[in-house]
């Protein structure tokens, strides 16, 4: 890779012996991937790693070189959402001690590193950091250098700013150095779409399992797709954000799908059309029966397949505002249906702490409180991916928790019922 003087300099130790290495792990990182330069990083970046796992001890030990050499990011960050919330998703004795003492026994030291190296604020702790009420929202064009997967696919798919899929760690150097490598999806020609998704269903598909069938298929290909704006119109409103946002989490989880274009709808897709689908692309025809396969081939992981299930995660991603109101909405509308007050399954709605606060003083939350469901903005995967947690019979209507974890997966309408006291 051509590195300019100032590089070079860098990487020599003219700056001292920390920075040269975080530079030399940026610079041996793009040569893997056959990287021209380093680019400058235009906006604030957004860490993956959010959790005092005891194990990473590699992490906490860099974290520390770094602040004894007194170096910070060049902007302030945003991390993935905290693996606890004991206000919002209790936790019994046992759950307490492994979480504490075991499974994030170093949260409070990881999270004074973050703050003195650059975290924004002690509210920043969300996967969803690009909504407008956290704030860290890139524009078209910005270069990242983000490593969250459903962060990254969403940056680069519906604001059309460019990002690799990084990893944890070279989130925290990026930010660093300010640079990332030149290759992949920061190109023209790494943009291009790998195939073309033929959508072609009686309606608009579940966001999670559409996204899902994509990832199984193309994995870390680029997709175009056509055919959902004919559902999802030609605007990325409020509701089309959430609904991309699911769908990006589940192509990055189920495949590495790190951008896709969508027909009429995108940014880039609007503005270049199918010029960004190569030559030689493939076609994937989606259908309802095709949908409907995808989803009976997620196995169940319980123990006991017919447990009733005893708590239900919904938010992962962290939900957005009017996702967030259309669930307390549905919950509410759902329990008075049933002549229920109280939800049938211990119910968390998980959202970043800027809307948690939002909707906290809305006469909404007054009333989804009393049913029983609660608001946090906990990781779940975080707090279900350990020994004991993974033994409950837990439901989510995430396709990304499912997938990392023992979750069983529900589509929207029959989560709804379950969470309601309805049977399947
Ligand atoms: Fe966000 Fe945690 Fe899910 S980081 S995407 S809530 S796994």
């Amino acid at each position: 890779m051509r590195l300019t003087q100032e590089e070079k300099d860098i990487l020599a130790g003219k700056q001292g012996e920390t920075l040269a290495k975080i530079m030399k792990t940026i610079v041996d990182f793009g040569d893997v991937f056959g990287a021209t330069k380093l680019v400058e990083i235009t906006h604030p970046s957004h860490f993956v790693t959010s959790f005092g796992i005891g194990l990473l001890k590699p992490l906490f030990r860099t974290m520390d070189e770094i602040i004894s050499a007194g170096i910070t990011t060049k902007q302030p960050f945003t991390v993935d959402p905290r693996p606890i919330d004991y206000t919002n998703v209790k936790c019994n004795m046992l759950e307490k001690l492994v979480f504490s003492k075991i499974m994030y026994s170093q949260q409070k030291r990881y999270e004074e590193q973050l703050k003195k190296i650059g975290l924004k604020d002690e509210a920043s702790f969300t996967c969803t950091s690009y909504f407008e009420e956290v704030g860290n929202v890139p524009a078209y064009g910005d270069i990242l250098g983000w490593a969250e997967s459903s962060a990254v696919v969403y940056a680069n798919s519906v604001i059309g700013a460019r990002c690799n899929r990084n990893s944890g760690m070279l989130d925290l150097f990026s930010a660093i150095i300010g640079k990332v490598p030149y290759f992949g999806l920061l190109t023209d020609e790494g943009r291009k779409a790998d195939w073309v998704i033929e959508l072609k269903t009686s309606k608009l598909p579940e966001a999670h399992v559409l996204g899902s069938a994509i990832g199984l298929k193309i994995m870390e290909d680029v997709p175009y797709i056509v055919g959902l704006d004919k559902f999802l119109g030609k605007e990325i409103t409020e509701d089309v954000k959430g609904y991309l946002k699911d769908m990006g989490a589940a192509c990055a989880s189920n495949g590495s799908v790190g951008l896709y274009h969508i027909d009429g709808l995108t940014p880039e897709a609007k503005e270049k059309g199918k010029k960004l689908i190569k030559k030689e692309a493939k076609v994937y025809t989606i259908t309802d029966k095709e949908l409907e396969k995808v989803y009976r081939s997620y196995p169940v992981l319980w123990k006991n397949e017919k447990a009733k299930p005893k708590l239900c995660f919904i938010g992962c991603p962290h939900l957005s505002y009017p996702q967030l109101e259309m669930w307390a909405m549905n919950i509410i509308e759902g329990l008075k249906l049933r002549g229920r007050k109280k939800v049938a399954v211990r119910t968390i709605l998980t959202t970043s702490p800027q809307i948690a606060e939002k909707f906290s003083g809305t006469e909404l939350y007054a009333q989804l409180k009393k049913t029983g469901a609660k608001v946090s903005s906990i990781c779940p995967l975080m707090y279900t991916n350990n020994p004991i947690a993974s033994k409950k019979p837990i439901i989510t209507s995430s396709n990304k928790l499912r997938t990392y974890s023992a979750s069983r997966f529900y589509k929207n309408d029959d989560i709804l019922k379950v969470i309601t006291g309805g049977k399947l």
